[in-house]
């Protein structure tokens, strides 16, 4: 894939990777904690590096756990800063990187408005719970008014075959059948599945990029950049 550096769309190409002029900024954004915010910035990152992109996380929650997981170890820039100092910290990264990930902290704030201002996409995820919903859906409403905004399903239940019920899955499922078609619409295809392995992984700096265990989330958070991608360049000819 490249990117048209101007208009910041992709298209299918060889190899080569174009230095993009202005950066991708992906933020990932849930008022509602513990929903898979920090796991999907690390491993979207992860995967952005791997396929070669110039990638860095800004990490703008207190709690630091991109820092963290940086001084474990995981090879990718990490900087922290305030939310409202964000788009100040995006100018001065003009032309260094081709995709920014922004991970924010579990709440409201008012300053995330200004990281939507600022963001090419944003995704919320969430996981099954009831609890999660509304403010999942919340999050989403407010973030779309600003910019492309979509719902991740997290923390999915893995277990899916013989006699256990695939809970998650359900849940999901019963959720988008009672929503509206346009709504469902801002709803990724991909899902990221809980697995210890990934865990495993991100507690000594690894990601789903690193570690031979870690196939089946590789191929998720591969599938979710790939998805992201097109929505990227849904609406633009030259994708
Ligand atoms: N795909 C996954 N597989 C296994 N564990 C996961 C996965 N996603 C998240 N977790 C675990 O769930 C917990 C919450 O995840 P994470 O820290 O990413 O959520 P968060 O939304 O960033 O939380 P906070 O609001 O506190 O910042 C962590 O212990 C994390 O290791
Ligand atoms: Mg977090």
């Amino acid at each position: 894939m490249q990117f048209d550096s101007e208009s910041k769309v992709m298209s299918e190409s060889s190899q080569t990777h174009t230095k993009n002029v202005r950066p991708v900024v992906v933020s990932i954004q849930n008022q509602k904690g513990g929903v898979g915010k920090s796991t999907v910035t690390i491993n979207l990152a992860c995967t952005a590096r791997a396929l070669g992109w110039r990638t860095m996380i800004i990490d703008t929650d207190p709690q630091s756990t991109c820092i963290g997981w940086h001084r474990r170890g995981g090879d990718i820039d990490v900087e922290s800063s305030e939310p409202s100092d964000v788009p100040d910290r995006l100018e001065a990264e003009y032309r260094k990187r081709d995709f920014i990930f922004v991970d924010t902290a579990g709440s409201g704030a008012a300053a995330h408005s200004r990281i939507n201002d600022c963001s090419d996409i944003v995704i919320v995820p969430f996981s099954t719970s009831v609890d999660d919903r509304q403010p999942s859906l919340d999050t989403h409403f407010r973030a779309r008014r600003k910019t492309r905004a979509y719902l991740l399903p997290c923390l999915v239940d893995p277990r899916s075959s013989g006699r256990r019920i695939n809970a998650s899955k359900t849940t999901i499922q019963t959720l988008l059948q009672r929503l509206s078609p346009e709504f469902r619409a801002f709803f990724l295809t991909s899902i990221i599945t809980r697995r210890l392995p990934l865990t495993d992984q991100m507690a000594s700096g690894g990601s789903c990029q690193s570690g031979y265990r870690n196939n089946e989330s590789r191929s998720e958070f591969d599938r979710l950049f790939e998805e992201l991608t097109q929505k990227l360049c849904e609406g633009k000819n030259e994708c």
